[in-house]
């Protein structure tokens, strides 16, 4: 049988199939999908589904094989049966998913990056990838995590995507989401990230330190999301929300620019696609937030929707600031990110 080893993307493309993560998909996508998904946001069949997920590879396999399957990693996987070889047009793919054709997005140079022949059909899946045990000791797969939910008797579950540290913003919308609902689950995204993203090692350590100190462990749980990003700002949030569907969440937070890279989208965008979806159909509820941060005139944090004070009362710091800071051994106020988890960040950075 002829064997192919996954990348890293892939892998983890895999292992959202393979762990129901991505439910319905059972195997990379055909033609069909794919043109569907990238017109009109659905599988051909009618249902919700926002970025193609497909297998773009070089090499030598045909319609009918079966082919071995090993992770980026080496492990064996399973077997993937073709069913058909297509290839994509990348720019409408680029354009019709990620609303732009430059490469100096992302997830466009990924597109690009992958090629456009690919393989399509059906997983049999013998085993996920591995992780590291900092994962593994946080890892419930959507069968898991909806039984964590039914044990503690939890109806609404409020689930937050996040491929950062959690900051004070973040940790306002999660709690204030956790008012309304039963229950909170934290679920960072695991998967690649792009070049200058913090790595999921240092973020996990962020994540335990404020389960430990700051969010109460009956009401939420921290479950690791192993899958990559795209950087499709709007479509991806479609996808995320699609997801935490699968593991049993009833909500999903959807805040200022979900999902976004540069300047590629409006800072609401990623909410706005959610008003031309059928809510009961795609079969969970968003939650919106506006931009949250720490005013100093009200004492705590807030929005432009709670907060009447001007934007020089607010504490802001863009990502390149807080990341100067970081690197010098400097702690970020308070305001901005609890200490313990300024701490964290600077021994992974500090050049000192
Ligand atoms: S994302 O790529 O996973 O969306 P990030 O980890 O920064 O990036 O954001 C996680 C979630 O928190 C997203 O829903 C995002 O919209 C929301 N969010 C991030 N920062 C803020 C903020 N200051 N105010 C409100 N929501 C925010």
């Amino acid at each position: 049988m002829p064997s192919l080893q996954l990348d890293e993307r892939q892998t983890a493309d895999f292992e959202m199939i393979g762990n129901g993560g991505f439910a319905p998909l059972t195997g990379p996508q055909g033609s069909a999908d794919w043109k569907s998904v990238v017109e009109n946001i659905t599988l051909e069949n009618g249902e919700y589904w926002p970025i193609p997920i497909t297998l773009a590879i070089d090499a030598d396999v045909s319609e009918g094989e079966t082919v071995e399957l090993t992770s980026d990693e080496g492990k064996a996987l399973g077997t993937l049966t073709v069913t058909e070889i297509f290839e994509r047009d990348i720019d409408a793919e680029a354009e019709g998913v990620y609303l732009t054709s430059d490469r100096e997005h992302p997830g466009v140079a990924a597109l690009h990056e992958e090629g456009s022949r690919c393989v399509a059909g059906t997983y049999e899946v013998k085993a996920l990838p591995d992780h590291e045990e900092a994962f593994m000791k946080r890892y419930l797969s959507p069968d898991e995590s909806r039984q964590a939910f039914a044990d503690r008797g939890w109806k609404r579950i409020v689930a937050f995507q996040t491929r950062n540290p959690i900051h004070r913003a973040h940790e306002y919308v999660t709690k204030t989401a956790l008012e309304i609902t039963d229950g909170l689950m934290i679920h960072p995204l695991i998967g690649k990230t792009k070049e200058g993203d913090i790595p999921a090692e240092v973020r996990m350590r962020c994540y335990e330190v404020l389960m430990q100190d700051y969010y109460p462990n009956d009401r939420v749980i921290l479950n690791v999301f192993p899958s990559k990003m795209h950087y499709a700002g709007p479509r991806e949030a479609v996808l995320h929300a699609i997801a935490r569907r699968n593991y049993g969440a009833t909500h999903f937070i959807v805040g200022r620019d979900h999902a976004g890279v540069g300047d590629f989208y409006g800072t609401y965008d990623a909410q706005k696609i959610f008003d031309d979806l059928d809510l009961d159909k795609l079969g969970i509820q968003p939650l919106f937030f506006e931009h949250s941060f720490w005013c100093n005139k009200c004492e705590g944090m807030g929005s432009g929707k709670t907060c009447p004070h001007d934007a020089s009362e607010h504490v802001f710091l863009s990502g390149t600031k807080v990341r100067e800071m970081l690197d010098s051994g400097e702690i970020p106020p308070q305001e901005f990110s609890r200490p313990e988890v300024a701490q964290i960040l600077i021994d992974a950075y500090s050049r000192a």
